[in-house]
């Protein structure tokens, strides 16, 4: 689906607020660059660790046993590594430093450098502790491109709880509904809907909506089209 497709809804919208990890940062790139190593079983490995990544946040939310999403990721990875028989502490080490400077999205400098010309406010929401994030932002060069990076360390819990996007409304200083939100993960889409963000589902993995009780305003494939649909000027 393209923008023009769309008709145009994210009005009044005074601060634009990503999720990281898919949405900005290609977390499949820290087991790509190793992929020589790895061999066949890459692609499994990297959809086991995000798959138990995530788990392991909801379930630690739900088990009211936080831990930071550095160790929740080590932990995921340690996981993936057994279920596939790899028995390499070198390869996790260097996986998990990897995990620190990902590759970001083809499109991700060009579209925050067009909101920033068009007056936005914009900021990172992530589970990602802090200094994962910061290491990110700071490998892919965007720290002049955002005004916040927001960690759920924070609130002490993981999203969806509310609490996460809260932060966001408290920190930037603008109402749910002058925030746009985006996300390639669907269930973070419908979390931040839920809490009334307005929402852009960044659907990058060609997912099925979401059977959950909210919906994202508006679906897209890459985070291009975003400067259009808040009519922000073409450059
Ligand atoms: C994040 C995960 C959910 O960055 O991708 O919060």
């Amino acid at each position: 689906m393209t923008a023009s497709e769309q008709v145009p809804s994210l009005t009044d919208i005074k601060a634009c607020v990503f999720d990281a990890y898919g949405t900005l940062f290609d977390f499949n790139s820290a087991v790509m660059r190793c992929r020589d190593d790895i061999g066949d079983s890459a692609e499994r490995l990297s959809d086991i660790w995000r798959q138990k990544q995530l788990q392991y946040t909801w379930l630690r939310s739900l088990m009211g046993r936080h831990a930071d999403f550095w160790q929740v990721t080590g932990e995921a990875l340690d996981f993936a590594l057994a279920a596939l028989g790899i028995a390499n502490p070198e390869l996790r080490q260097r996986l998990m430093a990897l995990y620190r400077e990902l590759d970001t999205f083809p499109e991700v400098t060009d579209v925050l450098t067009r909101l920033k010309q068009g007056g936005m406010q914009t900021a990172i929401l992530s589970n990602g502790a802090p200094d994962m994030l910061t290491a990110g932002v700071t490998a892919a060069g965007l720290e002049n491109l955002l005004d916040e990076v927001l960690s759920v360390e924070d609130v002490g819990v993981f999203k969806p709880d509310p609490r996460v996007y809260q932060l966001a409304v408290d920190r930037m200083g603008v109402p749910p509904s002058a925030i746009c939100f985006m996300s390639s993960n669907g269930w973070d889409a419908v979390g931040a809907a839920a809490f009334g963000f307005r929402v852009v589902w960044i659907n990058r993995y060609k997912q099925p909506a979401e059977q959950l009780p909210a919906s994202p305003d508006i679906e897209i494939d890459t985070l291009s089209p975003l400067p259009e649909l808040l009519s922000l000027a073409t450059p």
